[in-house]
């Protein structure tokens, strides 16, 4: 460039053309020069944005997180071809208890006209088996790994807690959408009070991070994230699945055994979006990040969640529908970010304008 400034700057006697073709050699060296400066600004010398993120103490390498029970516990994912956990923060394990359950009858499983019903019933092996014998062969120096802890009592969410204070993960996510069987079989989630037992027996357990994951099936979503956030919660993700069913009208029958099951997937996504929103005012005063989740099937999916506020991203059904999701929500974010000349993910998050 500096070559192409010294010759445009050259001085030529008037009068003379010292150079029979001068026009057309400047045309020619303006045009080098556009192009240099074009794929100067293109990639090679402006560096990618950054999509690290800090999450509630924790470092992420992009802010992408594979939801629970959509990844199982996080083993089948780098079999696929084009797969890579570096595009991913943090893994969430499948929802783990302290004794194992079977799961329910099926049929567990439906595909919606927009996403999907699941009813599997917390099918899993129990905390200890998952501590001892699953997290040691996880490539925790590609991603991190989070466990997602469920109880029937406060006392079993915190023994759950207690196992794996002691093992790998680098957090722990709390699934609140889980009945009290003490108190007639209410979601923990579904009521503020009691889900703040939960977080406060949890907290005595441990000193990872605690995620709870909130209930869109819930009057005060707001409400829950205040008393959580008293009890001693760390981050929230938002949200879980919405209560549906889907009926066999040839049999005349619900299609999933269980009856009702949890709605993901696009058809969520508006509702999701509403809910980050509300928990949004209430974490921003506190510094508290969310992982917001629900729908995300493509990059635009994801931006829209970062506009509103969160501060990583979950993916969970969609990549039933596409397992290399991931890279391509990367390249979006990426291009997305360059366009926009922001540097890093961070800028994005929270920038939504409402005037
Ligand atoms: C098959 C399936 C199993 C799930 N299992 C769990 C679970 O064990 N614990 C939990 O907290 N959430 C569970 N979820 C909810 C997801 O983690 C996620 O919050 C929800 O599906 C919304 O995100 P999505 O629309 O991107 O899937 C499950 C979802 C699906 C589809």
């Amino acid at each position: 460039m500096g070559a192409y400034i010294a010759l445009v700057n050259r001085q030529v006697p008037q009068g003379r053309n010292n150079y029979p073709h001068g026009n057309a050699f400047d045309s020619l060296l303006f045009l080098c020069y556009l192009i240099i400066i074009r794929a100067m600004s293109d990639s090679s010398c402006s560096p990618r944005p950054s999509l690290s993120q800090s999450f509630a103490g924790l470092s992420l390498q992009t802010p992408l997180v594979l939801l629970s029970g959509c990844v199982g516990f996080g083993d089948s994912y780098p079999h696929v071809e084009g797969f890579s956990y570096h595009d991913v923060g943090a893994v969430v394990l499948k929802g783990t208890t302290l004794e194992a359950r079977m799961g329910n009858a099926p049929h567990r499983v439906y595909e919606t006209a927009s996403g999907m019903l699941n009813a599997i019933g917390l099918q899993n092996p129990g905390a200890r088996h998952v501590v001892e014998h699953i997290l040691p062969k996880l490539p925790h120096h590609e991603t991190q790994f989070w466990a997602n802890a469920n109880g029937t009592s406060p006392e079993e969410y915190a023994e759950v807690a207690r196992i794996f204070d002691n093992s790998p993960v680098t957090a722990i996510e709390i699934n609140i959408s889980c009945p009290n069987v003490k108190e007639g079989g209410v979601h923990f989630g579904n009521n503020p009070a009691m889900a703040a037992r939960v977080v406060a027996a949890m907290r005595q357990a441990t000193d990872k991070p605690l995620i709870t994951k909130l209930s869109p099936n819930n009057a005060d979503i707001a409400e829950t994230a205040r008393c959580c956030i008293e009890a001693g919660s760390d981050a929230f993700a938002v949200i879980n699945t919405l209560v549906g069913m889907a009926v066999d009208v040839t049999q005349r029958k619900p299609v999933i055994a269980n009856i009702s099951g949890g709605l993901s997937g696009p058809a969520i996504k508006p509702v999701a979006l509403w809910k980050l929103y509300q928990v949004r005012a209430v974490t921003k005063r506190h510094g508290i990040p969310i992982v917001g989740q629900g729908g995300i099937a493509s990059a635009e999916d994801a931006l829209g969640f970062a506009i509103v506020g969160a501060d990583a991203l979950g993916v969970g059904t969609g990549l039933f529908y596409d397992p290399l999701l991931c890279g391509k929500i990367i390249e979006g974010l990426s291009d997305y970010l360059q366009n926009n000349q922001m540097s890093a993910y961070h800028d994005l998050v929270g920038s939504l304008q409402t005037i």
